[in-house]
């Protein structure tokens, strides 16, 4: 039966167009209904309206003629479900004590250089089983909802052998059987160079292509590949080579670019057409003229994706995010949640990091972690709006004006309900 959702104040991210994302200018304004309403059938929107205007079929020109679940939200406010780009949550176990060895002065790439960091990570994971893992990933995946997020990439890349790597991505798939929101995989083998490839890192390179990027492939286990192309980690030249490998394999690429420095990052992912380039702590004038071309080249541009919750916990810089929307670009934000730089779940914190640190405005922030995170991940159509033609992912909130409210009142989780393909979830 189709579902009648209202009693809405006001709903947020409304467009008339399925699968529209915002750059520049047209990001500081949300498109809003007010006295709302949401015809939803089998999960999808299929009409939409209010006091501004109606987008598809309009409930109230039919009015009681037709067989259908209403359901009152109650005067609520009402936004699309937040889509989360870039996440690593697949993990064995925090690491606390890098936490308190950076806080007494220690660097991250001084921790990670020793041993520790994302190899500490892999020595944890590679011991912990498929089910352990799977609990455990689950278990953040279901905060992540109640906070808000819908939509969840999330990256292999503590394994670092074939077998570990293939493991994460094995706990991946059953997320997506066991959750109805959408999760998309990222085979990142190229987190991290084992210390017994220290002294040949080309032979890890080696690996990742002849070995783990065909097994992956073959059981069909990654929407997308991603590298760690910086400083200490992957050249440029090794990037381009397994970016290069995974095309060949249908696979297209989204990378860690520019965290640790001008590494040529943003240079490797729009040579290579990568959906996104995320990080950028580091990006220059020549960086964003980069990704200001990227847009108008046949694969449809590079989505620069900032992770100001990385840049909080590192205490190292964030990305331009105010120069990349001025230079007319649709930035996006993502958590990049994991143990080791940004163990923060809430795209609320990063939304709130995102105007307080990188000088966006509200407005900005919610396009960043709604349609703009969508296009990060090329599912704009399906997730990141409410348009006829795309998923009933939202939320509900008690927050008055929440789109101006919920960067403010930094901290608090604003989710009232959290509706998946038009049911709650609970
Ligand atoms: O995106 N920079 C590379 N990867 C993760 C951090 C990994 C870790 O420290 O465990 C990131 O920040
Ligand atoms: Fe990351």
């Amino acid at each position: 039966m189709r579902k009648l959702f209202h009693g809405i104040s006001k709903m947020w991210g409304v467009s008339a167009e399925q699968g529209r994302y915002r750059s520049g200018a047209e990001m500081s304004e949300v498109e809003a209904f007010t006295s709302a309403w949401m015809l939803v059938d089998d999960g999808v929107i299929v009409g939409l309206g209010g006091d501004e205007g109606v987008y598809g079929e309009d409930v109230v020109a039919m009015g009681d003629a037709m067989d259908l679940e209403r359901i009152d939200l109650g005067g609520l406010e009402v936004l699309p479900g937040l889509v989360d780009s870039h996440t690593h949550i697949v993990f064995a176990a925090p690491r606390h004590e890098e936490f308190e060895m950076r806080i007494r002065g220690e660097s991250y790439e001084a921790i990670a250089a020793a041993g520790g960091g994302i190899l500490n990570s892999a020595r944890k994971l590679q011991a912990m089983s498929e089910d352990d893992l799977y609990v455990q990933a689950a278990e953040r995946l279901r905060t992540m909802i109640a906070h808000g997020t819908t939509t969840v990439e999330i990256k292999s890349g503590y394994g670092l052998t074939t077998d570990s790597e293939l493991k994460i991505l094995r706990v991946v798939k059953r997320l997506k059987q066991d959750f109805d929101i959408v999760i998309k995989a990222t085979f990142l083998g190229a987190h991290g160079i084992p210390m017994e490839f220290k002294v040949e890192p080309d032979k890890y390179v080696d690996l990742v292509i002849e070995d783990m990027l065909p097994k992956v492939v073959a059981e069909g286990l990654a929407d997308h590949i991603d590298v760690f192309c910086d400083r200490g980690f992957f050249t440029m030249e090794q990037t381009d080579r397994i970016l290069k490998a995974a095309a060949a394999m249908g696979l297209p690429s989204k990378i860690h670019a520019n965290e640790l420095g001008l590494t040529g990052g943003v240079q490797v992912a729009v040579a290579n057409g990568s959906w996104s380039a995320d990080h950028l702590e580091h990006c220059s004038e020549v960086e964003i003229g980069l990704l200001r071309e990227s847009m108008d080249m046949g694969y449809g541009g590079t989505v620069p994706v900032g992770l100001p919750g990385t840049s909080y916990f590192l205490g190292i810089p964030y990305a331009p995010g105010r120069a990349l929307i001025d230079a007319g670009l649709p930035f996006a934000m993502a958590t990049d949640f994991n143990p080791g730089s940004s163990p923060i779940a809430s795209l609320q914190v990063v939304w709130a990091l995102g105007c307080t640190q990188q000088k966006l405005l509200p407005a900005e922030g919610f396009y960043a972690v709604t349609c703009n995170a969508a296009r990060a991940l090329r599912c704009e159509k399906e997730v990141g709006a409410l348009a006829v033609g795309q998923r009933a992912h939202f939320f509900t909130t008690k927050t008055v004006d929440a789109v101006k409210a919920i960067p403010y009142f930094m901290g608090q989780n604003h989710c009232h309900e959290v509706f998946i393909n038009g049911c709650l979830f609970v």
